[in-house]
C-alpha cells in the first residue's frame, strides 16, 4: 500500500451528487481513499441533490455505480459496506430558498470541529446561488471551503460573474477550482522530473528542444453529456482547461517553492506569454473537427450530429500550434491536440529534441530525442535516445526508449486523480487548483480563438470516428516540417 498523509476528519457535502461526475469520480475516489485508511472515522460524506431519494436508496446507487466504475475495489465486501455507512443524503433543490434547505442544514447541525467542503459538482450557472444560499443559511463557516468543477462559465465574463459571486462569499484561499488533470501522477511527476533533477533543466528550453506536442485523445463520445457538449465543444472543455494547464507545467519557470502561490504565479506568467490567435491566423494555426460514423476499437460509432440528435457546427476535434512569447520558448511550438472518439484512449505530452548538429553517421542518423509523458493509459516516462544496434558488421542506430512505466517501477495502484485532488482540498493545499487569475487569463485567450473561430465562419472537418482526427491537423504540423508522434 503506498505511504499517505493523514488528513484531519471532515464533512464532505456533494451537491449534483446523483450526477455522472459524482458516481462515476467522487465517490469511488473516496472509497480507495476510505479502503487505504486515510479517512478519518468522524468523516461525513453529504449527497446532496434534488431527486427524491432517501439516504439508503442514494447508498444503493453508489452501490451500484462501484459495482460499475471501480468493480475491483472490495477485497472485502464488508469494508466497501463500512464505507457506504458514512454516506448521508439530503434532498435539497439547490435554487430553492433557503427556508427549503433544512435538510441540509439538519445534516450539518453538529458540526463535530470537522473540517468543511462543499464540492459543486452542478451546473455552473448553480455555483453563485449555492454559494449565497450557503451564506444565508449559515451552512457557510468562516473556514469552510468550496471546490468548483470545470467549466468556470463559457467565456471570460461569466466566469468573472461566477469568481465574483462565489468570492463574496468564499475568499480566494478557501476556493478550489478543480481540474483534475492536475491531480494525473504524470503530470505531478512532470514538476519533480523538471526541478529534482539536475540534467533536465539546462537542456529545457529552444535551445535544445524544437517543439512539445501535448494530446489529449479519448475513445468516448459525448455520452449522456449532448446538451452541455453541444454548447461548449472540445476548445473550451478540454483545450481552456486541462491542456492550457499542461502547457503550463512544460514552459513555466522554475517557481521559489512548491507553495501554491508560488506555482501558480509562474503558471499565470506562462499564459500571459501565450501568443494571441486572431481572425489573420486562425486558418493557419488551428483545425477543428467533428467525428462522423466509424469504427471504434472495432465496434460501430455513430456520428456526433446523430449523437446530438440535430445538425451541429460544435468541434468533437481541435488541434493549435500555440506559441509562448518569452526568452526560453520563442520559436519553440506547442502543438495542442484533443478529440472524442479517436482511434485511441490516448494522453501525453511529447517534447521533441532538436537533431545533433553535424549528422557524423550519415543518412543512418536515428531519431531526434524524445521525452514523452503518457499520462494515460500506462502512466510512465520515457526518453528515446539512439543506440547502436547490436552485432557486427556496419554501424546502425537505432532508437530505444529508456523507460519509466510507473506501475512496473513501483509496482503500486496508481491512484485516480482525484483521490490526491479531494484530499489537498481536505488539507487546504491549493497548489494543484487554478487560481482566479489563472482561469481569467486562460480564458481571455480562449475567447479570442473564439472569436476568431466565428469571423472565419468555417465549418469543422470531417473525421471518422476511431481515425487520428482529421487531415488537416497532419498538415498543420506537415507545413513545418514536422508529424505528430502516433506510436501505433
Ligand atoms: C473532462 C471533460 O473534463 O475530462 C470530458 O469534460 C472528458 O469531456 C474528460 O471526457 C477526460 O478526462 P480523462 O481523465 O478521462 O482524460
Amino acid at each position: 500500500m503506498a505511504e499517505f498523509i493523514p488528513v484531519p476528519p471532515f464533512d464532505l457535502v456533494v451537491f449534483g451528487a446523483t450526477g455522472d461526475l459524482s458516481l462515476r469520480k467522487l465517490f469511488p475516489a473516496l472509497l480507495h481513499r476510505f479502503l487505504d485508511g486515510q479517512i478519518p472515522p468522524q468523516s461525513r460524506l453529504i449527497g446532496v441533490a434534488r431527486s427524491d431519494l432517501d439516504t439508503e436508496s442514494f447508498r444503493n446507487m453508489v452501490r451500484e455505480s462501484r459495482g460499475k466504475f471501480s468493480p475491483n475495489a472490495c477485497v472485502d465486501e464488508s469494508r466497501c459496506e463500512d464505507f457506504l455507512r458514512h454516506i448521508e443524503y439530503a434532498r435539497v433543490d439547490a435554487s430553492a430558498p433557503a427556508e427549503q434547505w433544512s435538510a441540509l442544514k439538519d445534516l450539518l447541525a453538529n458540526g463535530n470541529g470537522n473540517v468543511r467542503i462543499f464540492y459543486l459538482s452542478t451546473a455552473p450557472s448553480l455555483f453563485v446561488t449555492i454559494a449565497e444560499r450557503l451564506r444565508e443559511t449559515d451552512l457557510a463557516t468562516p473556514t469552510s471551503r468550496i471546490v468548483l468543477e470545470k467549466p468556470i462559465g463559457r467565456d471570460l465574463a461569466s466566469s468573472r460573474a461566477i469568481n465574483d459571486g462565489v468570492g463574496r462569499v468564499f475568499d480566494e484561499h478557501r476556493t478550489f477550482r478543480i481540474d483534475h488533470y492536475l491531480g494525473k501522477e504524470t503530470v505531478q511527476n512532470l514538476l519533480v522530473l523538471r526541478f529534482a533533477n539536475m540534467m533536465v533543466e539546462p537542456v529545457w528550453s529552444r535551445a535544445y528542444i524544437d517543439h512539445v506536442q501535448i494530446t489529449a485523445a479519448e475513445e468516448l463520445g459525448v455520452e449522456g453529456r449532448a446538451d452541455y457538449y453541444d454548447k461548449s465543444g472540445a476548445l473550451r472543455d478540454m483545450v481552456q482547461n486541462h491542456l492550457l494547464q499542461l502547457l503550463c507545467l512544460v514552459a513555466l519557470e522554475s517557481p521559489n517553492s512548491m507553495d501554491a502561490d508560488a506555482i501558480r504565479t509562474e503558471k499565470l506568467k506562462v499564459l500571459s506569454a501565450l501568443r494571441r490567435i486572431g481572425p489573420m491566423d486562425v486558418a493557419a494555426k488551428t483545425v477543428r473537427g467533428q467525428y462522423k460514423a466509424g469504427l471504434v476499437g472495432g465496434q460501430p460509432a455513430p456520428a456526433y450530429a446523430d449523437e446530438v440528435g440535430r445538425p451541429s457546427r460544435t468541434e468533437t476535434f481541435v488541434a493549435i500550434k500555440a506559441e509562448v512569447d518569452n526568452w526560453r520558448w520563442a520559436g519553440v511550438p506547442f502543438y495542442l491536440r484533443t478529440g472524442k472518439r479517436m482511434s485511441a484512449r490516448r494522453s501525453e505530452i511529447v517534447v521533441q529534441f532538436k537533431d545533433t548538429p553535424v549528422p557524423i553517421f550519415g543518412a543512418n542518423a536515428g531519431l531526434p530525442n524524445r521525452l514523452v509523458l503518457r499520462l494515460q493509459p500506462d502512466e510512465g516516462v520515457r526518453l528515446w535516445l539512439n543506440m547502436k544496434e547490436p552485432g557486427p558488421g556496419g554501424l546502425r542506430i537505432q532508437a530505444a526508449p529508456l523507460d519509466l512505466t510507473f506501475e512496473d517501477a513501483f509496482g503500486v495502484r496508481y491512484p485516480d486523480a482525484y483521490e490526491r485532488l479531494l484530499m489537498d482540498v481536505v488539507r487546504g493545499n491549493l497548489s494543484l487548483f487554478m487560481r482566479r487569475d489563472e482561469v481569467d487569463a486562460a480564458w481571455k485567450w480562449a475567447d479570442e480563438l473564439l472569436a476568431a473561430w466565428d469571423a472565419n465562419g468555417a465549418e469543422p472537418y470531417p473525421y471518422a470516428a476511431g481515425s487520428n482526427g482529421p487531415t488537416q491537423s497532419a498538415l498543420l504540423l506537415d507545413r513545418d516540417g514536422r508529424a505528430w508522434w502516433d506510436p501505433d
